[in-house]
């Protein structure tokens, strides 16, 4: 459920029409609604009610410090990747000690500043983390809190690109030698070994793996603690998939049913890494169509996004669905066409065959549930801007990151010396 729906014949967030939006600032831009993203926290937090639980919001999936200073101020913790979305998190409000930090390349410059900011915990991923983190703690003088985050053999079901915890996949201790290393990382000097961590990969539709992984954890737990190795910290990860194209999907409620079958009588602390469930439903992209094009074989409506600015059709094969901003009359007709960007690559493409009204050059579209790995994985390709961004409480929006555009982006460029003399009147080179 979200807060994106028809009032009279127009598409609103929340209490604003898409249309005024896009009539202040340009298209296209991403769109969230505060209620839908408030809403799906709480109603993920409260599945694990009367569990000893912790929801550390994997900033991954929108790093915007509005979304995550929203979900700060509702006691959210996060899970972060790099030293930017550690960054991110502590100025958005979140509290370092609900902060995670995942992730198979830490540099020994973000595990220091991991370090200086007290944050929960590390989770180690590799022997050499390990010693790596050892060091710069005993130079230091400090101790490490860390988990070690175990590859636990388990197919996630899911798209192979977003897939983590099968023995080929790069994160975690191989499985074999998960009991030795943790064996290690309790006896060192100047690591902490809180728990364990695990994320078998992303939208996940079927509860199935979650709960193999988990029962290997819990074996884990108990084989740890009868050689004298206390676990108190259990970290799931995230993963729990979504309804891109309104088919069946787990819910909160089904997933904290197999925490709690599996390791919730372990007496330990549980922290989950949800991202895509929190943000994903609670954002919309918003296009508008330059063109309508007939093709020798098909039609093409050709929007003012491109995978720049929504890169899952491409790189996955993503369905987002596609609603269009003006609300079509129940009996009119419907056409076929793909639904395409402007980049020069065929690849940018967002749906074939996609059944829509008559749309005409203008017409306001709005790509869903894209709220999570929508902004964040923009890019500046073909010297196109980065989408602007916009939060709508109630009956208000403010933009929550500007367009960065092509000027932007050029200032940060340098034409070197050895190159100035041919430059034009222009700026730019000459010949
Ligand atoms: N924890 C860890 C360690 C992760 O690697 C991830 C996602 C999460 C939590 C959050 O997973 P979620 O609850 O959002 O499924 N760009 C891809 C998704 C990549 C996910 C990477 N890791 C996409 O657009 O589908």
């Amino acid at each position: 459920m979200d807060n994106f729906t028809y009032k009279g014949s127009e598409l609103f967030a929340e209490g604003v029409p898409l249309s005024r939006i896009a009539g202040e600032i340009g298209t296209p831009f991403y769109c969230y609604s505060r209620a839908t993203l408030e809403r799906h926290y709480a109603v993920f937090a409260d599945a694990f009610s009367g569990l000893d639980a912790d929801v550390c919001y994997s900033l991954k999936a929108n790093g915007n410090l509005a979304v995550v200073s929203a979900l700060a101020c509702l006691g959210a913790g996060a899970d972060v990747v790099s030293g930017g979305e550690l960054k991110r998190a502590l100025a958005a409000g979140i509290d370092a000690r609900k902060i995670v930090f995942s992730g198979v390349g830490k540099t020994a410059e973000e595990l220091t500043r991991a370090l200086d900011a007290g944050i929960l915990q590390i989770n180690v991923e590799s022997d050499q983390e390990l010693e790596t983190l050892r060091r710069i703690a005993g130079q230091k003088g400090v101790t490490a809190r860390i988990a070690v985050r175990v590859n636990p053999d388990v197919d996630a079901l899911t798209h192979a690109k977003i897939t983590t915890g099968t023995r080929g996949n790069k994160f975690g201790i191989e499985w074999p030698r998960v009991h030795e290393v943790c064996a290690r990382a309790a006896a060192m000097p100047g690591i902490e070994l809180s728990g364990l961590a695990v994320h078998i990969g992303s939208q996940l539709l079927d509860l199935e793996p979650f709960r193999a992984a988990y029962r290997r954890l819990g074996d884990l737990v108990a084989g740890l603690r009868a050689d004298g190795i206390e676990v108190r910290n259990l970290d799931l990860g995230g993963g729990l998939g979504i309804p891109y194209d309104g088919g069946p999907s787990p819910s909160p409620q089904d997933y904290a049913s197999v925490v709690r079958e599996t390791v919730g009588d372990l007496g330990c602390r549980i922290i989950l890494e949800p991202g895509r469930m929190i943000v994903g439903n609670a954002g919309v992209l918003v296009a508008a169509v330059i063109y309508v094009k007939t093709g020798a074989v098909k039609n093409f409506v050709i929007v003012d996004a491109g995978m720049n600015d929504l890169l899952r059709p491409a790189l996955y094969g993503a369905a987002h669905a596609i609603t269009p901003v003006r609300e079509p009359s129940a009996d009119g007709k419907l056409e076929e066409a793909d639904v395409v960007g402007p980049i020069c690559e065929s690849g940018d493409t967002f749906a074939t065959a996609c059944l829509l009204p008559p749309m005409s050059s203008g017409d306001l579209i709005a790509f869903r549930t894209a709220g999570a790995y929508g902004a964040v994985m923009a890019s500046g390709y073909n010297a196109r801007s980065l989408p602007p961004e916009v939060m709508v409480d109630g009956g208000d929006f403010q933009i929550v990151r500007e367009r960065i555009g092509v000027d932007d982006l050029m200032a940060r460029e340098t034409v070197p010396d050895f190159l100035g003399h041919a430059r034009t009147e222009n700026g730019g080179p000459g010949d």
